[in-house]
């Protein structure tokens, strides 16, 4: 028997065969960008132009990738596997900075070791924290699902930050527990519960509206329960927001 509903499915559907029309889109405006031999040369507006489409391609591809995400792990499908942790963190700078600074993220693909990292993401104002034989572990977990908790933690901290974000981890009591900081305007006391439910923001304007779904730590609280796991926020209006995720280490790989 079926437990999900009809709708469910349909929509989960319909958001999975926006998959190969957006990589289209994406194949395209990267070949005009990077086959100006073939194609003919750009103009400076047109490159702009076109690397806007190229980035809004990425956004779209990772929201329908967290939404199948989230129904694969409502049917209980973990797929571990193991990864690094400098890879995790690093592929989730790389994801954050090609929506923010484009050029950082081209840097931080190229850096082999944690200090050329570090170099290249202060000055961007990201301050990492892992003693070297943390950040060189291999741990065994659902790596889409750990980088989607991670990402959405790391976005929101950049969205409201003043300067400065910071990433910190460590692996204790059979758990990958990782945080995240910024100094930005904090999370009102009243609201701490409130920001983990669907469709919650703070934002007023329609701008915000556009930018700011609510979902993301909905979505995060999902794939934390679903994996064992769990998150504490520490904040208070004006002093900026921490938030910790623990997740337990899968023994399987
Ligand atoms: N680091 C933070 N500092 C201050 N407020 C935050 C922070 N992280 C989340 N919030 C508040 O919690 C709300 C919910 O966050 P959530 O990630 O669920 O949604 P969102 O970022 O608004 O949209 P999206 O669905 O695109 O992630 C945000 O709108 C914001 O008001
Ligand atoms: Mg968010």
């Amino acid at each position: 028997m079926n437990k999900i509903p009809d709708s469910n499915i349909k929509t989960e559907i319909l958001i999975h065969d926006l998959k190969v029309p957006i990589s289209v889109i994406n194949a395209g405006a990267r070949s005009l960008l990077d086959r100006q031999d073939t194609y003919g040369s750009l103009t400076e507006k047109q490159i702009k132009v076109l690397k806007r489409i190229v980035r809004n391609t990425l956004t779209t591809q990772r929201l329908v990738n967290d939404v199948l995400e989230l129904g694969r792990s409502r049917e209980g499908v973990m797929i571990c596997s193991w990864f690094t942790v400098s890879s995790l963190v690093a592929g989730v700078l790389v994801e954050v900075f090609d929506l923010t600074d484009p050029n950082v993220a081209d840097r931080i693909r190229k850096v082999s070791t944690y200090g050329q990292l570090q170099e290249v993401i202060a000055h961007a104002g990201v301050t990492l924290c892992f003693e070297k034989q943390i950040w060189e572990a291999s741990v065994c977990l659902d790596a889409a699902k750990v980088r989607q908790i991670l990402r959405n933690l790391v976005t929101n901290a950049f969205k409201h930050r003043s300067a400065c974000v910071d990433i910190r981890g460590v692996i204790k009591n059979s758990c990958l527990i990782l945080w995240v900081k910024d100094d930005g305007r904090g999370i009102p006391r009243a609201d701490h519960q409130r920001i983990f439910e669907t469709y919650f923001t703070t934002g007023g304007s329609i701008e915000d509206a556009i930018q700011s779904h609510g979902l993301g730590l909905a979505g995060v609280m999902v794939l934390l329960r679903d994996m064992g796991g769990e998150m504490v926020l520490q904040s208070d209006a004006g002093h900026g927001a921490e938030f910790k995720v623990s997740i337990p280490l899968s023994r399987e790989g």
